[in-house]
């Protein structure tokens, strides 16, 4: 197959319209495959019969629904633990210093699927209570994926979610066993919320975010769209706040609204209106300068 074929034209710019995502050829192998479910429950067997059925008033959500098995929803709970523990023994502290007036941190999970990113942030804070007891911390995931952002908004997940990155002293400590399977609990989810939004839209409220995560987001965006999300990023993030991408993405070449962070780990300062005058412990380090 090839994206020449009128079908897959079809699916793949209803991808891009719905999400900004492109759908290039080496990815259409997984087209059929993602889209089995649907063509079981409809009783069809290829593409052409699943198009000719979207412009079916009796299939109102029918397009969504293809958006959503499209989409790659693939996380994990500390998807690439020495990030988290940079995040926790680096940027919070120094968010945590700045921010000592307020006591207010906001976080923002872009592209947060079924919520294992924002719950593990919460974790962060929750295992130092003497750091951040009288803290405000507010941290929202926003996904365009409803049926990730419901999974998100129960705090359930299998005991094999649960396994994939924390360990039994966390399960036990932040998780209660339900008929279900394994909930989060309150003293995590109080800190977090959840909203239906695209990285493409205008940022979500309240915006000048300390700590913007858009980790495995961007590589299926085609570079204007990548700039454009940037361009949002940027907008939501505060002048001396952080953006974390994904293990093995970058903002190099990409965009000049972010540059790298010394301490490394996909973590980047937005530029030009960031108090040159404040360093964190780790650029003070490198400049040889007293902390
Ligand atoms: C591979 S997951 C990454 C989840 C998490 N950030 C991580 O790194 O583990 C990518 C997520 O981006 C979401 N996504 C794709 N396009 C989006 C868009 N335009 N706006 C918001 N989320 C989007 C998908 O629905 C999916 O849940």
């Amino acid at each position: 197959v090839a994206l020449t074929d009128a079908s897959h034209r079809i699916v793949a710019d209803l991808l891009c319209a719905r999400t900004g995502q492109q759908l290039t050829d080496n990815r259409l192998w997984r087209v059929s495959s993602a889209l089995a479910g649907i063509f079981r429950e409809r009783g069809i067997s290829n593409l052409d019969q699943l198009v000719c059925l979207l412009g079916d008033a009796d299939e109102p959500d029918l397009a969504t629904q293809v958006v959503e098995a499209l989409l790659n929803n693939e996380t994990y709970f500390f998807r690439d633990h020495a990030y988290f523990s940079i995040l926790a023994d680096n940027v919070l502290p120094e968010i945590a210093r700045r921010r000592a007036a307020s006591k207010r941190i906001r976080i923002w999970s872009a592209g947060c699927s079924t919520g294992q990113e924002a719950l593990s942030l919460a974790m962060l804070f929750a295992a130092r209570p003497e750091c951040w007891a009288d803290w405000s911390i507010e941290i929202l995931g926003t996904d365009i994926s409803i049926r990730a952002l419901s999974v998100a908004a129960s705090g359930l997940y299998s005991q094999f979610e649960i396994q994939r990155g924390i360990s039994i002293g966390q399960m036990l400590q932040f998780f209660s066993e339900t008929p279900q399977g394994w909930q989060a609990n309150d003293a995590i989810r109080t800190m977090v919320r959840f909203k239906q939004a695209s990285v493409l839209d205008a940022p979500p409220h309240p915006g000048n975010f300390d700590l913007v995560l858009c980790r495995n987001v961007l590589l299926y965006f085609a570079p204007p769209t990548r700039r454009a999300v940037f361009e949002r990023l940027s907008q939501a993030t505060a002048a001396d706040g952080w953006l974390m991408l994904g293990a093995g993405e970058t903002v190099i070449g990409q965009t000049d609204l972010f540059v790298p962070a010394p301490c490394g780990a996909t973590l980047y300062h937005p530029v030009g209106n960031r108090p040159q005058t404040i360093r964190t412990p780790v650029e003070q380090a490198l400049a040889g300068l007293p902390a």
